[in-house]
């Protein structure tokens, strides 16, 4: 048997003005992201802002869903943002049960069909033109 000894360490700036001026304007792009929360539920906007090596900023803000599992937080919002655009897949994948209860929660807000086609790298395109019609008997905020 052996301890362990497990240490973080923080660095507390006084100010936001201390911070180098790209992490500045990453702090202030994550305040702006935070705009676009979407958290009816728990009322708690979260913006984050990730800077890419080609100086590029990333934005995410939390999106929540009737099914509370189903929505994401800012940081993932924006990490898999920044994911999918660097390491951009021709893969098809349809929309998976967890993708189709989050636009389902957007389709009901906007309450007006969002369409969605299914495509491969080659061959035939499938089209619904809707997502409940991908969904039936969807759990949105109507059962809650
Ligand atoms: N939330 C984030 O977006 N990031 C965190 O690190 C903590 C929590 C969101 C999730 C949920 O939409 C709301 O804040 C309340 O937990």
């Amino acid at each position: 048997m052996k301890d362990i000894k497990i240490e973080s360490t923080l660095t507390v700036y006084d100010h936001i003005d201390e911070l180098p001026t790209d992490i500045i304007e990453l702090m202030d792009q994550a305040a702006i992201a935070r705009k676009n929360s979407y958290s009816p539920y728990s009322k708690f906007s979260v913006g984050a802002a990730i800077l890419l090596e080609n100086k590029q900023i990333v934005l995410g803000s939390n999106q929540e869903n009737a099914s509370y599992p189903s929505g994401l937080c800012a940081e993932r919002t924006a990490i898999f943002i920044a994911g999918s655009r660097i390491h951009q897949t021709i893969t098809p994948i349809p929309p998976c049960g967890a993708c189709r209860q989050a636009i389902a929660e957007y389709e009901v807000k906007q309450d007006a069909p969002i369409e969605i086609y299914f495509m491969g790298e080659t061959g035939k395109v499938v089209k619904s033109h809707s997502l409940a019609n991908l969904l039936p008997l969807v759990f949105d905020k109507s059962v809650l």
